[in-house]
Order: structure tokens, then sequence, then C-alpha cells
């Protein structure tokens, strides 16, 4: 994805980011390294964004193919020019789809940050991936979760109308989990740091042109829409919410969803 004429045009945000969940890209890789272990050879990535793991999974398992679906078309091209930059094209397929629409059954299934794709509700999430994944395959699951769970007034500063049914407590995700059909094999919980460099990384290229482009005529609205989500960040979810990176096992026999 480049830059729109930066003279005239806001850049969109996410473009300094590796990917768009909170992970330092060096953990990401030890992940990576760990689930190529098994040489999963179909991989689905669901809610895909620019498909970043789904990317770095194929360059560790040679000959493996993947399937990355995502509804945003600028997405999903920024991950193509990186699929070609890194001689992946003909090992991949980013498709513009509905997560729900997905069918068939692959060894390994990524799901990072994306779980409401197919269901607000993390354990109904969790059963509709045990359907997409083989028996013995696994799940790359990444999710948000309570900290501790935030008080009214932290609540109200959040997203606009956040709610504690927002997210869950991370036993509630394990357990959710256990009772779809998967054995938690791997857990990764992100650091404060790693959370601040993801929200400081969303809108770092944005912050930059408004560095180098204050009397531009979109520059006001542009200050105003990142000073109100970072207060919304530090005073609402900074502390609160926690990310975690799952790797689950599927268990054998019927799937539940
Ligand atoms: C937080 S981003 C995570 C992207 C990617 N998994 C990553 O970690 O870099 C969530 C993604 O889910 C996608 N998404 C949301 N609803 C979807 C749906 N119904 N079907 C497919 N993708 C969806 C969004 O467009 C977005 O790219």
């Amino acid at each position: 994805m480049d830059h729109a004429d930066p003279m005239t045009t806001v850049p969109l945000n996410g473009l300094s980011l590796e990917l768009n969940s909170p992970i330092d890209p060096g953990r990401l890789d030890r992940i990576v390294a760990d689930l190529a272990r098994s040489e999963p050879q179909r991989v689905l990535d669901v809610g895909c964004g620019w498909a970043e793991v789904l990317l770095r999974m194929l360059a560790a398992v040679p000959g493996a193919t993947g399937v990355g679906v995502d509804l945003e078309q600028v997405d999903l091209d920024r991950g193509r020019k990186n699929a070609e930059l890194r001689g992946l094209t003909d090992r991949v397929e980013l498709r513009a789809a509905d997560a729900k629409t997905l069918t068939g059954t692959y060894d390994l299934v990524l799901c990072v940050g994306a779980q409401h794709a197919l269901a607000d509700d993390p354990g109904r999430a969790l059963s509709a991936l045990r359907g997409l994944t083989a028996a013995g395959g696994r799940l790359l699951f990444g999710i948000d979760y309570w900290l501790t769970v935030p008080p009214a007034e932290r609540l109200e500063v959040m997203w606009g109308g956040a709610t504690v049914e927002d997210s869950v407590l991370l036993p509630d995700v394990v357990a959710a989990a256990a009772a779809a059909g998967w054995r938690l094999l791997d857990l990764h919980e992100v650091s404060q740091s790693e959370w601040d460099a993801y929200e400081c990384g969303l809108v770092r290229n944005q912050e930059e042109w408004l560095l180098d482009h204050a009397d531009h005529p979109e520059a006001a609205a542009l200050r105003r829409r990142l000073d109100d989500g970072r207060q919304q960040w530090l005073r609402g979810h900074h502390g609160y919410l926690g990310f975690a990176w799952l790797t689950l096992g599927a268990l054998p026999g019927p799937t539940a969803a």
C-alpha cells in the first residue's frame, strides 16, 4: 500500500506497522518457527489484514500454501505486494470475503485479532475455527482480554459505548477453547511495551505527516482525531486490556462447529 500524494492527502494509518496486532516481530517469528515444526501444508488466515502472519508462516514452511480472507481491499493489496516481494505469490491467495462464508478444513488456521469476524462471543468463534481445522491441526489465536475488569470511569473514555462485555478474562478464553475442542499448547501475553509500540505504530506515519504538513488544510482535523484517540487509549484501555497469542491443538473427533 503506497502513500497517496503526501502533499494533498492524509495517509492511511498503520503504514508503520509490520502487522496489525500487538507483538514484537521477533517474538512472532519464534511463534511461527514453533508452528512450522508440524509442517502444515494448508494454512488459512481468518481476518488476515495484509497477511503478515500468513506470509511469515509460508516462508517458514517450504511448499505450504495459504489462503487469507479479509474484507479490506486496501490491506489485501498490501499483502499481495508483500507476497510478490518475498517470492510467495504462487503459494498464497488473498481473497476479499466475509470470514463467515469460509468452508473446508486446514492443517493450520490463523485468527489474530479477528475473532469478531466469526462471532462476538469468543467461544462461538473458537467453535467455528475448530470446524475449519483438520483433526490434529493447530490454531494460532490472537485475542484481547481484560487484564483487570475496568471500572466505569475507564470504560467511559474507551472506544464509543465500551462495556465490560466487550472483552473477557484470559482464563475464560482458555476455558472456552477447551469447550470448543482445543488444547492449549503455548501462550504468549504481550507486554505493556508491545502494546504501546502497537498503539504508537498505528498512527506513527500520520503523526510524521502532521509534523511535515502543519499548515495543511486537513491538519487540524487530523490532529484532533489523533489527540482524541490517544486519550481514549491512555485514559481508557491502557493497562486494562491485554493481548494474548494462544497456540491451540485440535482434539480428534467430530468438530464442535
Ligand atoms: C485487528 S485486524 C488484524 C489483522 C491481522 N490478523 C493481523 O494480525 O495483522 C482485524 C481484521 O479482521 C478483518 N475483518 C473484520 N471482520 C471481518 C469479516 N467479517 N470477514 C473477514 N475479515 C474481517 C478486518 O478487516 C481486519 O483486517
